[in-house]
Order: structure tokens, then C-alpha cells, then sequence
């Protein structure tokens, strides 16, 4: 359909003008995209499919700054490649819901709007670097200040299509980390904010995906089915919603895809764990979640596992050394269980602070394998996004 409007309109502008000049472009793709918009979004199947991932504001506002403070003119102009990529919005305070609107009304007609809800709270229960700004227990705060705006700006835009990411490492940190007391304070706002967002963003042109950590965190033999489990429990909870499509993994993180042995397989634990790459996390994963009762579709984060054999331990998380970009969005994965390879984590933001003086100071943030000096999580690290250019596979 897309071709036949193009050739409408390219025709008709040809009858008008003996020879359309450059500058006539920009009315044929303003009429063409205008006609395929012209219908509500209403998703099923692989959301990602025939759509690109809107290349964010505010990510490629970053990376063209960085690009422009770089000397290396080749350099320079191989990071402005990367500001073409779709990433993940994070919206991760209420502040930053001021970015969403301006975002989804950019968005073309053949690609898809893409955004983390990340403001839990009590978040990052289990580490220091990232914790929100809402304390454990208060929910309504979230519903009502941060969930129900975001949803009253999506709500505007009907015929866009829009992918969430819900909640990076909450649920996994109930299932592995219930020994730690912030985790226990925060694990009834988690299970219920998580529902409430599934309940809320629950409309036709949306597609989410609750974050199952990665094959080092849930893919253990013992934790498969825990992790399973809970998911499916607050699926359930919020009413098996249509619009969620399954889970996440891999975000911000840095397993491979599908190397072989898997990065982790010598170490002395590896019998315990099958998930020796995301592939094999997925194929033991999505079952597991079916059989809980949820739908078990998947999307990968590639962004900055280009370069393996980096962390001296699977649970190192932060800025590690070494890193480059991975494999650009696509949805040919090669697995019917994976919708898409995705960049969920803006590669060239930090992890977290190295500062060993700061507050938020985590010790993996300090690990020998771990990027110094790194500014706070979210802040820019310019040599950092240097290196993930410079290391990226597939090249840029
Ligand atoms: C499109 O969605 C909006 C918002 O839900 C609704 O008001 C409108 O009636 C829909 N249009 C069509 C043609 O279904």
C-alpha cells in the first residue's frame, strides 16, 4: 500500500511539474506519509515488523553533540551515523515526561515510537546507581503523577504505534534479590505498579514488554521458573492485558546474542545454568512464561554487546571496559520467539558514577573491569561513546 500511495503522488506531482527538483520532495513524503496515517494503529502480530524505531530527539541531540566536539573528522562522521539509529526514550522521572509529547508527534507513519517506563518506587532496590526518585511505598504518587500523564499524552496519538519497555530490573530483583530488605519493602509497589501500567497502557497501538533481566540474572536453573512465575502472576493480576506482548531482556546489558560456547561456559558454576546466551535464555525462557500463562514474545537489547570476554563476572553491570556497539534494531533475530533486536540503553550514557565519594556510588561501578571515570547513571561520557563507536560490531 505504502508503494502505491508513493506512485500516486509521485505522478501526480509529475503531471504538474515537467521536472520535480529536490526541493518538491518534501511536499510528495509530507502527502505520502499523511495518507498512510490516516487510520487508528491497531497492533497484532510482531509490532516491529514493516515499522523503524523512531530515531529519538533526544539521544541523537547527544550524539551529535558528541560528534561535533570530536576532532577525528571520520570518527565524527561515523557517530552521526549512530544518531540515525532508534533507541528507547527512557522516561525515568516525571520531569521527563515533558520530552514524550514533542517525541510522538515526530513519529512517521512506518515506524514506532519506543519508550521505557522506569520510575518505580523504591527502584534499583538491589544496587545504589540508579535509585528513583519516588521512596518504596509510594504508588500512588506513581499512578497518579507518572503513569496517568504519560498515558493521557499517548492516549493523543491513536494512530501511532508505540513499544514499551516496562520497568527494567524490578520484578528479576524480587525473584533473586527477596534477602535484601530494600527489596522487600519495595516488592508490593513493584507487583503493583507494574500492573497498574500494564492495566493503563493497555490500547491498540501499544506493545509492552516487562523486563526479565538477562540469561545471567533469570536464567538459572533454580530461578527459570521463579522468574516465570512472577511475571506472569502480575500479568495475570492486571487482567492478562491484550496489548503486553511479552518481556525484554539483555537491557543495558551485555551478553552476546548467540555465541557459542557461551561467554560464562567455563566458569565453575556454568552447570547450572543453561542460558549461556540470550538466544538459549529466550528458548528456555518463553516456555517457562507460556506455561505460567503469559505470552512469551521477546526483544533483545544489542546495544553494546558488539565485544564479548570483557567482565571478569556475568554480574558485572557497569560501563564495562572494552565495550562496543552490537548489532543494529532488526527484526531478522532468526528466532520466531524474538520480535526484535533493540537498543534499549542509550550507549554513551553512564551506568553509574565511579566517584567512590558520591551517594549513589555502587562498588560494581568500581570493579576492575568497570569504565573510570564514569559520571552519575544517565549523565554523558564522552570517551565511553567514543570506545562503543570505535569497538562497534558491526562496524558503523
Ligand atoms: C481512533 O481512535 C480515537 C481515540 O481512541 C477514537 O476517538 C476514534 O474514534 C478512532 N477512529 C476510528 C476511525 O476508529
Amino acid at each position: 500500500m505504502k508503494g502505491l500511495y508513493s506512485a500516486l503522488v509521485a505522478s501526480a506531482i509529475a503531471g504538474a511539474f515537467a521536472a520535480p527538483s529536490p526541493t518538491e520532495k518534501g511536499p510528495i513524503t509530507a502527502r505520502a506519509a499523511q495518507a498512510a496515517c490516516a487510520t487508528n494503529v491497531s497492533l497484532s502480530g510482531n509490532p516491529f515488523s514493516g515499522r523503524s524505531i523512531y530515531a529519538n530527539k533526544e539521544y541523537s541531540k547527544e550524539v551529535m553533540s558528541a560528534a561535533a566536539a570530536m576532532t577525528d573528522s571520520a570518527l565524527a562522521a561515523k557517530a552521526s551515523k549512530v544518531a540515525d539509529v532508534g533507541t528507547f526514550l527512557w522516561i525515568d522521572t516525571r520531569a521527563r515526561i515533558s520530552v514524550v509529547e514533542e517525541n510522538l508527534a515526530a513519529v512517521g507513519c512506518d515506524q514506532l515510537a519506543a519508550f521505557v517506563i522506569y520510575d518505580l518506587p523504591g527502584r534499583d532496590c538491589a544496587a545504589k546507581a540508579s535509585n528513583g526518585e519516588l521512596a518504596a511505598g509510594d504508588i500512588s504518587t506513581y499512578k497518579t503523577e507518572y503513569i496517568d500523564p504519560i498515558l493521557a499524552i499517548f492516549k493523543k496519538y491513536p494512530k501511532t504505534a508505540i513499544a514499551l519497555v516496562i520497568e527494567p530490573d524490578s520484578l528479576p530483583n524480587l525473584v533473586t534479590n527477596a534477602d535484601l530488605s530494600s527489596c522487600q519493602e519495595s516488592a508490593s509497589g513493584y507487583r503493583e505498579g507494574v500492573a497498574y501500567a500494564f492495566r493503563q497502557f493497555n490500547l491498540p497501538n501499544i506493545a509492552m514488554y516487562v523486563d526479565a533481566g538477562h540469561g545471567g540474572w533469570l536464567g538459572w536453573n533454580d530461578n527459570l521458573k521463579p522468574g516465570a512465575k512472577e511475571l506472569a502472576n502480575v500479568y495475570k493480576n492486571a487482567g492478562s492485558p491484550k496489548s503486553v506482548r511479552g518481556y525484554a531482556t539483555n537491557v543495558a546489558g551485555w551478553n552476546a546474542w548467540d555465541l557459542e560456547p557461551g561467554e560464562f561456559s567455563t566458569a565453575t558454576d556454568a552447570q547450572w545454568n543453561k542460558a549461556q546466551n540470550e538466544k538459549k535464555y529466550v528458548e528456555l525462557f518463553s516456555p517457562e512464561l507460556k506455561s505460567a500463562g503469559m505470552p512469551g514474545q521477546a526483544i533483545v537489547d544489542t546495544g553494546r554487546n558488539g565485544v564479548t570476554g570483557l567482565r571478569n563476572e556475568w554480574g558485572d553491570w557497569c560501563n564495562v571496559n572494552g565495550a562496543g556497539f552490537g548489532r543494529r534494531p532488526t527484526t531478522n533475530t532468526g528466532s520466531s520467539l524474538v520480535d526484535s533486536f533493540v537498543w534499549v540503553k542509550p550507549g554513551g550514557e553512564s551506568d553509574g558514577t565511579s566517584d567512590t565519594s558520591a551517594t549513589r556510588y555502587d562498588s560494581f561501578c568500581g570493579k576492575p573491569d568497570a569504565f573510570k571515570p564514569s559520571p552519575e547513571a544517565g549523565q554523558w561520557n564522552q570517551a565511553y561513546f567514543e570506545m562503543l563507536l570505535k569497538n562497534a560490531n558491526p562496524p558503523f
